[in-house]
C-alpha cells in the first residue's frame, strides 16, 4: 500500500540503515524488497508460519507483523547476520543434524533458535519446543531441529564438512551438498530473485464454487489505474487453454472461459508495476458473476440426474480403477471370521511453507520461466501447449523449492507469468499469497471407503473386497493415478488370495485433488489396517502376530498376480518392531491400571508402496562428464524439493564412478542444460534416477578405463587437471585432460544413461506387474486419550522402514520423521474446507509441540533392481502413521473413529456413542 513515505533509521545485522519507506510497510517486505535480505522468507504474511522470524533487539518476532515504523532506532538481526565469517554454531549444527530439508523454514528456525541459545545456551527439549513453537516446518517432523538446537554447543567443534572418499559415499551421511545456502539464507526460492523491473501479476479468482461470469470494460479498467499495463483473460491465450499432468486427461484452463468450476479458479490477470498492482481494490475489477448450483460431495455429484461438471464424463466419474484376483465373494462366504467397515477422510492441504512463486522473461524467442516445481520437463511441455510455443522455445529453470509433497507437480504460476512475459516482452513475477495457494492448488483426495476382510480359523487372510470413491474436485490432475494406484495397494503388504478393489474418482466443485504423498494409498490403508485390528480381535490373536502371519514374503504373489521374487522386507520390519510392541503394550497396561480418565493405547500399521509410475514408462536420464579442468559435472535433473536427491543421486554416481563425492559439481534440472530425470514423485528418484546415475557413473568410468587401457579394478583420482589412473599393479598413468578434445557438452569424457523400470501393463482385471520395486514399512503409535475431552496426546512412534539400502541414513531418518509428522496431521487435525480454512490459522498442521519422540529402525532388504539395492521411501513413511494412530485410539478407548481426522469432537462423539449403547 502506498502511504506517505518517511525516513526510518535502524540497524540491520550490525549496520546502520536509513530508508524512505511507508511506515506501515511490513518489516519482512522492507528487508526483502528494499535491502534484498532474502533469507527472511514469506509463508503467510499473517503471523501464522514463522518463516519471516527475525530478532528485533533480542526478541524473535514475525517480521510480517512488524510495521517499518516499529523498528525505528532498534536493531534487527536476520539469518544473514548469524554467520560471522563462518557458520554460527547453530547453523553448523543444523547441517550436521540434517535439520534443514527444503530449507524454507530454516532461516526462521535458526533465528528463533539463536534467540533462545543467547539467553539459555543449554535448553531442555521443552524449552526448545516453546521457543520454536511459532515456526512451522512441513518437511522435517521437527525432531532433527530439536536435536540441532539442543546439541548446538556440543557439536560446533565437531562439524565435519569432509565428504566421503572414493567408494565410500553410499551408506555415509555427509552434510547435504546443497545445505550451506539453506542455513545462511542465500538459497533462492521461487520468490527470491524477482528482477526489480518485473511486472507484478495479480490473479483475479472466483469467490464461487460454480459460476458463470462476464467481463465489463477491461480497457477502461486499465486506463483508470496508472501503472497497470494490461489485463489478460482466456481470450489472450495463444495456445490450447487446457493443461493437466496426464495428457489424455488435460482439462484445466489456465484462465477460465466464461464459467468456473471451483472456488479460487483463475479468470484474469492484472499486470503492472508493483505499487499499482498492490493498490488495486479487487472490488473495482469489472466482472459480473452469476453463481450456479454446486456440488461439493461425491454423493451429490454421482446422484442420478446430477449436473455434469465436464460434459464428456458421465456421472461425473473421471475414471475407475479395478483389481480382481481369485473369487473374493466365495472366500468371504467361507471365512471363519470377517470384519467390515467404512472410513471417510477429508481434503488435506499440502501446506508447504513456500507458496508457489516464480518469474518469467523472454530470452530472444525463448520463454524462460524460473519457478518452484517438482517437474520441470512436465511444466515445459504443458506451458508450451497453453502458450502455443514449441517445447524447445520454453525453458524451465527450477528455483529451490520450499516443499512440494505432490502439489508442485501441477503447474501453478508457470502459464500465468509465461503469458504476461510473452505478451508484454517484459519480465513478469508472481508469488501466490497463502490463501490463493490454498484455494487454487491441489489437495489430498477425500475418500469414502467400505471394505470387508475375511480369515480362516488359523488366522490366514482369505479374501477382501474394497470400494472407494475419491473426491477429485473440479479437474483431473492426478485423479486417474490415485484411482489406479489404490486398488493395487488396498490389500496392504499382505497375502490376499481372493481380492477385489474398485476405486472411482468423482468430480465435484471442490478444490482439485491431486498428488499428495502416497497417491490415495494412505487413505486406503486406514481402511485396511483398522479392519486388520478388528479381525485379529475376532481371532483372539495378537495384532502384530496376525500381521506377521499374513505378511508378504519372497516368492509370494500380490493382488495383481505379480510374483515378488526377492527383496520383500515387510516381515523384517514387523519382526524388528516386535520387542517395541511388547514393551509398549506392557507400558500401556501399567498406565491404564493407574489411570481412568486418561487411557493409553498402542496401535500398529504397515505399508507397502510401488516406486514410480503404475505400469507406465517412467524413465530418468542422467548425464555426467569430466571437464578439461578436472571437474566432474553431474547433471542432476531429479529436482530436490528437500528430500535430498541432490546429495543421494550424487552419492550413488560418485561410487559408481569411483571418485570422491567432493569431486562432483551439480548442475540443476534446468531444461535448457540437463536431461529429463522425470518428476520428483512416487518415491522414484532414489530408485529410478539413482539407477540412471549409477549407470551413467559406470559408463563414464568405463570410458576412462578404456582410454587408459587398464582393468576394471583401477582406481581414479585427480591431480588438478590431470586424471590419475592407478591400475591393479600400482602403476600410475596420468591423463592430461587439458590436452584432450571436448565434446558438445564441453566434456573430455562424458556419459548419458537412461533407466526405465521394467513394469508390465495391467489387464482388464488389474493383473500384471505394475511396479518393478516396492518399499515396505510398519509403525507403532503410542498415545493417550483424555476420555472426557477426546484429546489425544502422542507419546512415541517407533518406525521400521525397509529402504533396501540406506544411501544416506541421516536423510532416511529425516524422511521418516517428516512423513510421520504429516501422518499425524492427517490423522488428528487436518481438514481443508473450501471457503473456511484457506489460511494457516484456521487450517492447522502439526507444530513442534505435536510431534513426539520418534525411534527409526532402518531395515535393508536389498532389492535386486534398485541401485545398491535401494528402494524409494518418500511416500511410504506417511502411509502407516494415520492407521497406527486410529488403531491406538481404539486400543485406548475401545472405539473406532471412522471419520478422519480424529478431532477431539469426533473422538468424544465415538466414546459417548459407545457408552450410550452399553
Ligand atoms: S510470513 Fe510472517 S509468519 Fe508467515
Ligand atoms: S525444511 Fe522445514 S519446511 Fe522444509
Amino acid at each position: 500500500m502506498s502511504l506517505e513515505r518517511a525516513s526510518i533509521g535502524f540497524r540491520v545485522n550490525g549496520a546502520a540503515v536509513s530508508l524512505d519507506v511507508s511506515p506501515v510497510q511490513r518489516l519482512s517486505s522492507v528487508l526483502r524488497d528494499e535491502l534484498h535480505l532474502i533469507g527472511t522468507k514469506i509463508g503467510c504474511d499473517a503471523g501464522d508460519c514463522g518463516a519471516c522470524t527475525v530478532m528485533l533487539d533480542d526478541e524473535a518476532v514475525c517480521a510480517c507483523l512488524v510495521p517499518a515504523a516499529g523498528v525505528a532506532g532498534r536493531a534487527v538481526r536476520t539469518v544473514e547476520g548469524l554467520a560471522n565469517g563462518k557458520l554460527s554454531a547453530l547453523q553448523a549444527s543444523f547441517l550436521e543434524h540434517g535439520a534443514a530439508q527444503c530449507g524454507i523454514c530454516t532461516p526462521g528456525m535458526l533465528v528463533a533458535g539463536t534467540a533462545l541459545l543467547e539467553r539459555n545456551p543449554q535448553p531442555s527439549e521443552e524449552e526448545v519446543r516453546d521457543a520454536l513453537g511459532g515456526v512451522l516446518c512441513r518437511c522435517t517432523g521437527y525432531r532433527k531441529i530439536i536435536d540441532a538446537v539442543m546439541n548446538s554447543a556440543r557439536h560446533v567443534a565437531a562439524l565435519d564438512r569432509r565428504l566421503p572418499a572414493s567408494g565410500q559415499a553410499i551408506g555415509a551421511s555427509p552434510i547435504r551438498l546443497d545445505g550451506v545456502p539453506k542455513v545462511t539464507g542465500t538459497d533462492s526460492f521461487g520468490a527470491d530473485s524477482f528482477p526489480p523491473d518485473a511486472l507484478s501479476v495479480f490473479v483475479v479468482r472466483s469467490p464461487h464454487h460454480h459460476a458463470s461470469f462476464a467481463f465489463g470494460d477491461l480497457d477502461a479498467f486499465v486506463s483508470k489505474h496508472p501503472g497497470v499495463v494490461a489485463v489478460f483473460t482466456a481470450a489472450d491465450i495463444p495456445g490450447r487453454n487446457r493443461f493437466g499432468t496426464i495428457p489424455a486427461f488435460a482439462d484445466q484452463p489456465a484462465l477460465a472461459e466464461g464459467s468456473v468450476r471451483f472456488r479460487g479458479e483463475a479468470i484474469a490477470m492484472i499486470a503492472g508495476t508493483r505499487d499499482a498492482v498492490q493498490d488495486i481494490a479487487i472490488a473495482d475489477f469489472p466482472v459480473e458473476w452469476t453463481p450456479l448450483p454446486h456440488m461439493l460431495s461425491p454423493g451429490e455429484a454421482s446422484a442420478a440426474g446430477a449436473l455434469l461438471i465436464h460434459d464428456n464424463r458421465p456421472g461425473n466419474v473421471l475414471v475407475s480403477g479395478f483389481v480382481e484376483h481369485g473369487d473374493p465373494e466365495s472366500a468371504l462366504a467361507q471365512a471363519a471370521h470377517s470384519a467390515s467397515g467404512t472410513i471417510e477422510t477429508s481434503f488435506v492441504e499440502h501446506a508447504y511453507i513456500e507458496p508457489e512463486a516464480g518469474w518469467a522473461e523472454m530470452d530472444g524467442d525463448t520463454l524462460v520461466i524460473r519457478a518452484c516445481t517438482q517437474a520441470p520437463y512436465m511444466d515445459r511441455d504443458d506451458a508450451a501447449i497453453v502458450l502455443g510455443l514449441a517445447p524447445d522455445k520454453v525453458r524451465i529453470i527450477p528455483t529451490s523449492t520450499g516443499g512440494g509433497f505432490g502439489s508442485k507437480l501441477d503447474m501453478s504460476v508457470q502459464p500465468l507469468i509465461g503469458l504476461v512475459a510473452l505478451k508484454t516482452r517484459r519480465p513478469a513475477a508472481l508469488a501466490y499469497t497463502r490463501s490463493e495457494s490454498m484455494m487454487s492448488t491441489t489437495k489430498r483426495h477425500p475418500a469414502s471407503m467400505q471394505a470387508t476382510i475375511g480369515a480362516d480359523e488359523e488366522g490366514h487372510v482369505t479374501g477382501m473386497v474394497f470400494t472407494g470413491d475419491f473426491n477429485t474436485g473440479a479437474y483431473a490432475s492426478w485423479g486417474p493415478t490415485v484411482t489406479n494406484r489404490v486398488p493395487v495397494h488396498a490389500s496392504g503388504p499382505y497375502v490376499t488370495p481372493n481380492y477385489r478393489a474398485t476405486g472411482r474418482a468423482i468430480h465435484t466443485n471442490g478444490p482439485i485433488a491431486g498428488a499428495f504423498r502416497g497417491f490415495g494409498v494412505p487413505q486406503a490403508t486406514i481402511m485396511q489396517e483398522t479392519l486388520y485390528d478388528e479381525l485379529a480381535g475376532k481371532l483372539g490373536m495378537d495384532r502384530l502376530a496376525f500381521r506377521q502371519k499374513n505378511a508378504l514374503r519372497d516368492g509370494c504373489r500380490t493382488v495383481t498376480g505379480q510374483k515378488l521374487e526377492a527383496g520383500v522386507g515387510i516381515v523384517a520390519c514387523l519382526d524388528a518392531l516386535a520387542p517395541h510392541w511388547h514393551r509398549a503394550l506392557g507400558d500401556a497396561e501399567v498406565f491404564n491400571k493407574l489411570n481412568d480418565r486418561v487411557r493409553r493405547g498402542v496401535g500398529i500399521a504397515s505399508c507397502w508402496y510401488g516406486c514410480g509410475n503404475t505400469s507406465l514408462p517412467n524413465p530418468s536420464t542422467i548425464k555426467v562428464g569430466i571437464a578439461p579442468d578436472g571437474t566432474v559435472v553431474l547433471h542432476q535433473g531429479a529436482v530436490d524439493i528437500g528430500q535430498g536427491s541432490n546429495t543421494v543421486i550424487a552419492q550413488i554416481c560418485a561410487d559408481a564412478l569411483g571418485l570422491p563425492l567432493g569431486s562432483l559439481r551439480l548442475k540443476s534440472g534446468d531444461t535448457g542444460i540437463s536431461p529429463d530425470a522425470g518428476k520428483t514423485s512416487a518415491s522414484r528418484q532414489t530408485f529410478v534416477s539413482g539407477k540412471a546415475a549409477e549407470k551413467a557413473g559406470r559408463a563414464l568410468r568405463e570410458k576412462v578405463l578404456r582410454f587408459a587401457n587398464v582393468s576394471g579394478k583401477a582406481a581414479l583420482s585427480f591431480d588438478g587437471p590431470v586424471l590419475a589412473v592407478h591400475d591393479e599393479g600400482g602403476e600410475r598413468r596420468r591423463i592430461d585432460l587439458a590436452g584432450l578434445a571436448v565434446d558438445a557438452d564441453g566434456f573430455v569424457f562424458g556419459a548419458i544413461e537412461t533407466y526405465d523400470p521394467p513394469t508390465l501393463p495391467l489387464d482388464a482385471k488389474g493383473q500384471g506387474k505394475p511396479y518393478a520395486v516396492y518399499g515396505y514399512g510398519a509403525q507403532i503409535a503410542e498415545l493417550e486419550v483424555d476420555m472426557r475431552l477426546g484429546t489425544v496426546k502422542l507419546v512415541k512412534f517407533t518406525a521400521a522402514h525397509d529402504v533396501g539400502k540406506a544411501i544416506n541414513p541421516l536423510m532416511v531418518e529425516g524422511q521418516i520423521e517428516g512423513g510421520i509428522a504429516q501422518g499425524i496431521g492427517m490423522a488428528l487435525m487436518e481438514e481443508y474446507i473450501p471457503g473456511r480454512t484457506e489460511n494457516l490459522h484456521d487450517y492447522l498442521i502439526p507444530t513442534i509441540g505435536d510431534v513426539p519422540e520418534i525411534e527409526s529402525i532402518l531395515i535393508e532388504v536389498a532389492d535386486p533392481e534398485g541401485p545398491s539395492g535401494a528402494k524409494g521411501l518418500g511416500e511410504h513413511v506417511l502411509i502407516p502413521t494415520a492407521p497406527a494412530i486410529i488403531n491406538a485410539i481404539r486400543h485406548a478407548t475401545g472405539v473406532l473413529v471412522t471419520t478422519i481426522p480424529a478431532t477431539p469432537t469426533r473422538v468424544l462423539e465415538a466414546i459417548r456413542k459407545a457408552e450410550a449403547v452399553k
